[in-house]
């Protein structure tokens, strides 16, 4: 028998509509006889009949399965397969199931033949698995839904020279050889865990070892493993784990549960990583760093993943969500802790910034365009369509505004609560929002609106001044856009964290922020017997994901920008003052003296972070830009943006090249290369300038790029000499592209990196140079990083080329997503989302891209991913 994939159009999966399991289960017993083709996987499943279910027969998941043999209580049965599972009403001799009962089942899978890379699948002949969010039913027939957790014990068999390391989840119990070459594990994980967070690997593998003794005096085994070679860049990974253990301990008081825990790292990953009980599984370019190979980013971004990975234990596996619906349960959470990790590790402030950066730059993005959605959404058609920004990053604010409100005594006794009232179990939002009620005695009906009800809310500000008793007042008008399917919206709570300025600079108020709380369409807010009109610092450390709109002048920006005493703010002043300033160009201005005079002033201020310094000298993205322009009633002109967006900087560095030169100078780290956060900082700003510096074009300024490349012993110095030149298309470009490849053409999480800085250079011929690049031996398509460094940086970082008038790039990128859809829908409907800005250009882009949608919508047997993702696109 042979299940094949579904054709037919699919149906929405509601929230409404779920339903307890009808069957659980005891224990699962899983047997793997690995093979290229035709592994044979062996699964007992001890069911029991759901006492709050409704009744019905055994409905089993399963996808891409032949199914060789199946039995009851050790009868065989036949039961009805369809193309997503399988139905048995009965047993072999027409009895009603009992009610508990062992179901055995042996299918047949071929591992090589996934390159979807869900299920078990090969990345460079190692098998390992992939299974959220339902990926486990493409291994064996299963209750594939989060509620259904069981104990798992998992026996490995496989070639013994190609895979001498066999791993799944919890402690290996036994392992020894078998007859022909072959040998076996035996793994047991002593918590009940839902599916999703199944996992194994096989393959040649080298481990990097450390001893972790827990606070609660558990002795636990740390491995990294990571292919023959690549053991050398293991380190800041398994620092990174045993620092966020620590973290959790102390933070959280949440200690880990197994003795062992291992994460491994795989070439072939359509996502970040993946939070396996006690087996993580990463993309291998988030665990692998060496100073020669990894910049400063990447070290940061290895450091972020690897606690988020880690604090999934707790929030996200022993407590888990209950359907699929419920995402942000363990993801916005999880994210906001892997957040707070990073504030206490690195800068706060400067992790802040960074955070919104991205929160603009991808949900806010989404969240306007067509594909907005709750952080809870309501239905949905592929699940891996929701791993979203939204469900992530805005997840994230919403916990984070939970703490603004409840500091962080009332957040720790909400937490607590949640972890003693709910370990062990498959939970809903609900259920994590009583906590925070019954632990503060705050009601949050009105709170949950954040939960469900998509947009990015807009606040306005209004003033008014009496010098007669020092009245000062601000009125705050709150509305949330229409999103798709959502006209309406409803007030929210809002914490708007506030500061007034004196003359001065000095804060006016005693506690110097103030907490203020919108739960109505208009709040006004009074402060008395101020000595003089204030200048108000609004929604301080960006206190909630919202767009705040309020006249200002620049000469107010300019003096938040040199004085404002929130971090967060100071820089905010200046983002928003250098996103005028070039919208100003883009209509014919010229650059503004005195931004350029603020910026300097900034820059060379040495009393500040380094860190925080080369964020503020951070020109504002293309695509920010663009829909800044649509915000204030305009279509976005790409090419104009980006001619007016380069002007800025060629201007800026004009005015400020004596400070630029130094900063390249003296911001140098001595001795050899360390990733800490103030290296990285002295690094990040020593690069601003020199970005910079290459902006102004001149021989000297391009010579001073060409130097730094030739003479670094760090990727973090190399990278972005290597990018300055590309991206200038200066006459070194070529050389320095040349020696790279030809010192990292075999290693792979190097070489996206000179796919990417090539994709994403703004050249008159730029889609050209991409289109050879997509013939260049090592452009391997299906590896996801390799594609997304080439066609999804073009399309993503490449705005001028990407949106040329003629529609190229469009359908360029259509091309692609239609030849990988039929291989890969996961990542393809993912990078299809960079179509969804098309409503903020002008009606001939519109028309365009509206053209490839529909040619992708129409492309034969285009997958369900790609095919929810088009439609929502196309309203
Ligand atoms: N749950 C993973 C994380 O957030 C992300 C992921 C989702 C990975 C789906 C793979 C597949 O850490
Ligand atoms: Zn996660």
């Amino acid at each position: 028998m042979r299940t094949e994939d579904a054709s037919a159009a699919p149906a929405p999966v509601r929230l409404a509509d779920y339903r307890p399991p009808a069957w659980l289960i005891e224990s699962v017993r899983l047997t793997f006889d690995l093979r290229p083709r035709g592994t044979r996987v062996t699964a007992r499943l001890a069911l029991r009949r759901n006492p709050d279910g409704d009744g019905g027969p055994l409905r089993l998941d399963g996808r891409n399965l032949r199914l060789v043999a199946a039995s009851v209580d050790g009868a065989p049965v036949s039961p009805e397969t369809d193309a997503e599972g399988l139905t048995l009403s009965g047993t072999a001799s027409g009895a009603a199931l009992p009610d508990a009962f062992v179901w055995e089942a042996v299918t047949e899978i071929d591992p090589e033949d996934n390159k979807a890379l869900e299920g078990l699948y090969l990345s460079r002949g190692m098998f390992c698995t992939q299974c959220e969010a339902q990926g486990f039913r493409k291994i064996t027939f299963f209750p594939d839904r989060p509620d259904v957790m069981a104990m798992y014990e998992v026996r490995i068999e496989a070639d013994a020279g190609s895979c001498p390391a066999l791993l799944s989840n919890g402690d290996l119990i036994e392992s020894g050889a078998l007859p022909k070459g072959r040998h076996y594990a035996v793994w047991r994980d002593p918590h009940p865990k839902p599916c999703y967070l199944f996992a194994l690997v096989a393959g040649d593998l080298r481990e990097t070892r450390a001893d972790f003794t827990t606070v609660e005096g558990r002795q636990v085994r740390l491995g990294v493993w990571v292919r023959p070679g690549d053991e050398g860049r293991t380190a800041y990974a398994m620092d990174s784990l045993i620092r966020s253990m620590r973290w959790d301990e102390r933070a959280y008081g949440r200690a880990y549960d197994l003795d062992v825990f291992n994460i491994v790292a795989v070439d072939d990953f359509n996502m970040g990583a993946m939070e396996n009980k006690g087996l993580n599984i990463f993309n291998a370019k988030y665990v692998l760093a060496s100073p020669e190979t990894a910049t400063d980013a990447d070290y940061a971004r290895i450091e972020s993943i690897v606690a988020h990975e880690y604090f999934h234990n707790w929030t996200g596996n022993r407590i888990t969500c209950r359907d699929w619906f419920q995402l942000c349960l363990k993801e916005g959470l999880t994210v906001f802790r892997d957040q707070q990790f990073t504030a206490d590790e690195r800068s706060a402030p400067v992790k802040r910034i960074e955070d919104v950066v991205t929160l603009r730059a991808r949900q806010f993005r989404e969240d306007g365009g067509p594909l907005a959605h709750p952080v809870r959404p309501e239905e949905y058609i592929e699940i891996n369509n929701f791993y979203t920004a939204t469900i992530y990053e805005k997840g994230a604010e919403v916990i984070g505004m939970l703490h603004t409100l409840f500091g962080p005594e009332g957040y720790r006794k909400a937490l607590d609560l949640y972890f003693e009232r709910h370990d062990g179990q498959a939970c809903a939002i609900e259920d994590f929002r009583r906590c925070f009620e019954d632990a503060t005695g705050r009601d949050l009906t009105q709170f949950a609106r954040w939960w469900s009800q998509a947009g990015t809310p807009e606040v306005g500000v209004e003033e008014s001044w009496q010098e007669d008793g020092g009245r000062y007042a601000l009125i705050f008008r709150q509305s949330t856009p229409p999103t798709p399917g959502q006209p309406d919206k409803a007030p929210l709570v809002i914490p708007v964290a506030l500061g007034l300025l004196g003359a001065n600079g000095d804060d006016l108020l005693p506690e110097g922020t103030r907490i203020v709380e919108l739960t109505e369409a208009e709040t006004a807010v009074t402060f008395e017997g101020l000595p003089a009109r204030p200048v108000p610092s609004l929604l301080r450390g960006f206190s909630a994901p919202v767009r705040l709109i309020r006249e200002t002048s620049d000469a107010e920006r300019a003096f938040l920008m040199a004085h404002d005493s929130d971090a967060f703010n100071r820089w905010e002043a200046g983002r928003a003052y250098a996103v005028d300033v070039a919208l100003r160009m883009a209509g014919g201005a010229d650059a503004d003296p005195a931004f350029l005079d603020a910026l300097d002033a900034l820059a060379s201020d040495e009393s500040l972070d380094p860190a925080f310094r080369a964020l503020a000298l951070e020109t504002p993205g293309e695509d920010e830009l663009a829909r800044e322009t649509f915000a204030r009633g305009t279509p976005a002109d790409p090419q104009a943006l980006h001619a007016a967006r380069d002007a800025l900087r060629r201007a800026a560095a004009g005015r400020m090249g004596d400070a630029l030169e130094r900063l390249h100078r003296e911001m140098t780290v001595p001795g050899p290369y360390s990733p800490d956060a103030a290296a990285a900082g002295r690094r990040a700003l020593r690069n601003r300038a020199l970005g910079l510096l290459v902006a102004r074009g001149a021989p000297d300024d391009l010579a001073r790029a060409a130097g730094q490349f030739e003479r670094a012993d760090n990727m973090s110095d190399a990278f972005p000499a290597l990018a300055a030149l590309v991206h200038a298309d200066a006459p070194q470009a070529a050389a320095a592209l040349a020696a790279f490849h030809d010192r990292w053409r075999d290693d792979p999480v190097v070489m996206d990196k000179w796919f990417a800085v090539q994709a994403t250079a703004p050249a008159d011929d730029a889609l050209g140079r991409v289109r050879a690049l997509t013939e260049h031996p090592l452009f391997d398509w299906l590896n996801p990083n390799r594609f997304r460094s080439l066609v999804g940086a073009f399309a993503a970082g490449n705005p001028s080329a990407f949106h040329a008038a003629d529609g190229a790039g469009y359908a360029f990128l259509a091309d692609w997503l239609i030849r990988l859809d039929a291989k890969n829908p996961q990542t393809t409907a993912r990078m299809a989302g960079a179509f969804e800005t098309w409503g903020i250009y002008d009606a001939g882009r519109q028309r365009l891209i509206r053209d490839q949608l529909e040619r992708i919508a129409a492309a034969p047997g285009l997958s369900r991913d790609t095919g929810e993702m088009v439609s929502r696109m196309l309203g």
